[in-house]
């Protein structure tokens, strides 16, 4: 059975003999051979030249041989797309050069037919990606409109969001209009992608948590219902809603195939819980893989296996993103205990 066939067994909630495994945000600085790439080029760099591209999503699957690999690219190439582009600050972490703070802002935004052009370098490098791997699961991405306007916004990281929460509460009729905007270009960006042949397409809503409570669907689920709807029949959809575990119930009308959960849950008790069609993505705690040994990944990565033993539908992961400081030994013993299970 190939990576690519338990792949796709397991988001058609079938019941595999192991779980597929990937890892969120696998290629990276945790990596050397990431920071020699870097050493040479800039993040941007190797963005947008899809050899380069092509070379950092194939690192970690070299030194693991992982049964899924996601494009390397950034949530933010599309904000860079509509008008807004991102750097590097030297104090480190990310910022836009220009944000939204009119409605005038979201009017003068480009249409959504721009996308394809302005990131044929994605395509590109995801069809260099799906050719490189026939047999393994190739992964898509992008960020929903909810959290991607939140950079659009907030011009930078925070974490308060404070300004795009004001702009959210004082201007909701031009907020309406720019998850409009931005459920287009997305759209138009999935349907991209899922012509390049990827086998799912993850929607990154990192910021979810600060939908008020009761609200998620009408903040940022609906728009995310409706790229997953554009994506039936063409490609699997999972959502990772970071920070929701805890109104998980407000999550499930996104009608995603798969959710990818945090660490603070036991997965086997949201199967019980939530009866849909589904399949769960996770959930190992990124900060063991920082912090603690081999033996001690290992054992807690047997525990999530067997909890979700016999229930289908599992995909292994972390329940974030891997930190730049992770443990290449963690790494290994987490990979071997999910493949030799
Ligand atoms: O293997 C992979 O997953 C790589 C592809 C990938 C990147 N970013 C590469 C990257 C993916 C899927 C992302 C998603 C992304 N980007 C998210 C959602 C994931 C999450 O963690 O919730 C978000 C919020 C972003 C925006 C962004 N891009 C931030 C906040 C940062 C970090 C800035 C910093 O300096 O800490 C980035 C930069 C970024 N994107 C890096 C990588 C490998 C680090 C850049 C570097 O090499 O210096």
């Amino acid at each position: 059975m190939t990576s690519k066939e338990l792949f796709q067994d397991a988001i058609n909630l079938k019941k595999t003999p192991r779980p597929p495994i990937w890892i969120m945000r696998q290629a990276g600085r945790y990596l050397p051979e990431y920071r020699a790439l870097k050493e040479k080029h800039s993040f941007t760099e190797i963005v947008k030249t899809p050899e380069l591209s092509l070379e950092a999503a194939l690192q970690p699957m070299r030194r693991f041989d992982l049964d899924c690999s996601i494009l390397f690219s950034d949530i933010l190439v599309v904000s860079e797309a509509l008008g807004l582009p991102y750097y590097f600050k030297d104090v480190g972490g990310i910022a836009l050069e220009r944000t939204i703070k009119t409605s005038k802002d979201v009017e003068n935004l480009p249409s959504a037919d721009c996308i394809c052009e302005k990131l044929n370098y994605v395509e590109k490098a995801l069809k260099l990606l799906r050719n490189a791997l026939p047999q393994k699961a190739v992964l898509g991405f992008c960020a929903s409109p909810f959290t991607l306007a939140a950079y659009m916004i907030e011009g930078s990281s925070s974490k308060t969001f404070s300004k795009y929460l004001s702009f959210i509460d004082e201007n909701p009729k031009a907020f309406e209009l720019l998850m409009n905007r931005l459920e287009s270009a997305t759209i138009t960006y999935a349907q991209m992608q899922a012509d390049c042949g990827i086998d799912a397409f993850q929607i990154f809503d990192s910021h979810a948590g600060l939908t008020p409570k009761n609200l998620y669907q009408k903040y940022s689920g609906r728009y995310i219902s409706n790229i997953a709807k554009s994506l039936k029949g063409k490609t699997k959809t999972i959502l990772f809603a970071n920070s929701m575990t805890s109104r998980f119930d407000e999550v499930i009308d996104a009608n995603a195939d798969a959710y990818s959960l945090d660490s603070s849950v036991k997965l086997s008790q949201i199967r019980k819980n939530f009866v849909g069609k589904f399949a769960l993505q996770g959930n190992l705690s990124p900060q063991l893989v920082s912090e603690s040994t081999p033996e001690i990944c290992a054992q807690q990565t047997r525990e999530i296996v067997e909890d979700m033993q016999g229930l289908g539908g599992h995909i292994f992961n972390l329940g974030h993103g891997i930190l730049p400081d992770a443990r290449l030994e963690n790494v290994e013993a987490i990979v071997n205990t999910v493949k030799n299970f």
